[in-house]
């Protein structure tokens, strides 16, 4: 317990990652920040969620991980009436090739779905959710921040995603689509999360990577120049960078400096790498890596604890299954696939380092949702939530529901699991981007 101590965060600590992140949210927002925030707190140029008069065929596509989605859906009055969704895999050397053959990757994708499923010789309206950290002119030009999780693609930093795309549809002549939105999959869970209940003003991922967006007042997005008539706007946070600029090394321990350097982007995505999908498999080896050497656990002797990526957070998950129903057989399973001799001891020893660094992981991203919570001031806010780390940890959900309402007392609020905001929460964006577009053609006319 002394050893793994320094992933307990104090009352004192908590304090400071409150105080922190509301410091580089204010730096985010402001028009001239005296230093540069963690914090991206992007304009999504989304204003207006769902109203129920949503209507037509749309395109939606889904790109983040290694599964690439395209989805048909045809909605009728505000509901989805109808929808199609083909998967393709996106193999390694698209997500770290050159960017414009992932781009040209996508167009075939594309292609082969309007093909397979005999949608040609109409003109579809798209929406892109391409979930890493963009910088957005309008709702339909998203400039690459930097690459994240499993991808690393040379000549996509600093360009317009939306234009790589658009130049790699045109470049095949056999599609006709019109890219009307580009967004995060948080913003597209905050979408999808507005159309299943309208209190819905936070949303958030909690899966390979980690994210989360809410309703802004516009008023208090300094950095947004000039006067707008919009009243209020989804931000993407990217709190997945939070601490890239030190400011939360304070809670940092080796186990995280090992698994941010044997990461793919190293230095970056200091908050997503504390817990997130792709990376709490591996902390956790790291830290039995530790215990094994120090002879704490499993006789000092190593297994396969030295190998990258030998334990997922899967197991993880698993592991904290069987805490959960006091149970053995899956910590059992996980500690012999990494090759390591274990009694009873071993295994509630492990159980407990599954819990520690859950825990850790819960009570950062509550901490957070209860500032954003106390911000809105709504009298009811539903938080919608998707990703794998939400739906499979057992863990995630109870533990969150009791830690916000600590941190954010009294508040009125509910998680609701968003299923496939990435997929559907951007045909309904782009539905919104079309709503949006006639009423500017409409103000402009009269
Ligand atoms: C990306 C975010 C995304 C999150 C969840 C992060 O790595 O930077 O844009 O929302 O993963 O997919």
């Amino acid at each position: 317990m002394e050893c793994l101590s320094p992933l307990v965060l104090t009352e004192d600590q908590q304090q400071k990652v409150r105080e922190v992140f509301l410091d580089e949210m204010r730096l985010g927002l402001a028009a001239n920040p005296e230093r540069t925030s963690s914090l991206l707190m992007e304009n999504t140029f989304i204003p207006e969620l769902p109203d129920g008069t949503e209507n037509g065929e749309y395109l939606a596509l889904d790109l983040g991980g290694t599964h690439f989605r395209v989805i048909y859906v045809r909605m009728k009055n505000g509901r989805f009436s109808e929808e199609v969704v083909d998967y393709f895999h996106v193999p390694s050397e698209k997500r770290l090739g050159p960017g414009q053959d992932l781009f040209e990757f996508l167009a075939d994708c594309i292609a082969e779905f309007v093909q397979k499923r005999n949608l040609g010789g109409r003109n579809f309206q798209l929406g892109f959710t391409f979930s890493f950290p963009m910088t957005q002119k309008s709702l339909d030009v998203g400039i690459l921040v930097s690459w994240t999780k499993s991808f690393n693609c040379p000549g996509v930093v600093g360009e317009d995603a939306v234009k790589m795309l658009n130049d790699a549809i045109h470049k095949r002549k056999d599609l006709d689509i019109t890219v009307k939105a580009i967004l995060n999959d948080t913003t597209g869970t905050l979408v999808m999360g507005a159309y299943m209940d309208k209190r819905c003003a936070l949303a958030m991922i909690l899966g390979t990577g980690c994210n989360g967006c809410y309703i802004e007042k516009v008023e208090r997005i300094e950095k947004w120049l000039g006067k707008h008539l919009e009243s209020e706007m989804i931000v993407d946070i990217e709190w997945g960078a939070f601490g890239d600029n030190g400011v939360l090394d304070f809670i940092k321990t080796d186990w995280d400096r090992a698994v941010d350097d044997q990461s793919l982007l190293v230095h970056s995505y200091t908050f997503e790498k504390y817990f997130a999908g792709k990376y709490l498999g591996d902390l956790y080896r790291e830290i039995l890596l530790t215990l094994t050497k120090k002879g704490l656990m499993c006789g000092g002797k190593i297994g396969n604890l030295h190998t990258h990526g030998a334990i997922t957070t899967t197991s993880v998950s698993r592991i904290e299954s069987d805490t959960f129903k006091g149970l053995l057989e899956e910590t059992k399973m996980v500690l012999n696939d990494v090759k390591l001799n274990h009694d009873d001891d071993d295994l509630h020893i492990a159980q407990y380092v599954a819990g520690i660094i859950s825990y850790r992981g819960i009570t950062l991203v509550s901490l957070i949702t209860g500032i954003l919570l106390e911000r809105m001031q709504r009298n009811h806010c539903t938080v919608a939530i998707d990703g794998s780390l939400f739906k499979h940890h057992p863990r995630f959900r109870p533990l969150m529901e009791k830690l916000i309402s600590e941190f954010a007392p009294g508040r009125s609020f509910d998680l609701r699991l968003a299923h496939d905001g990435s997929g559907k929460g951007a045909a309904l964006a782009a539905a919104i981007a079309e709503r949006l577009e006639q009423k500017r053609s409409l103000t402009n006319s009269n």
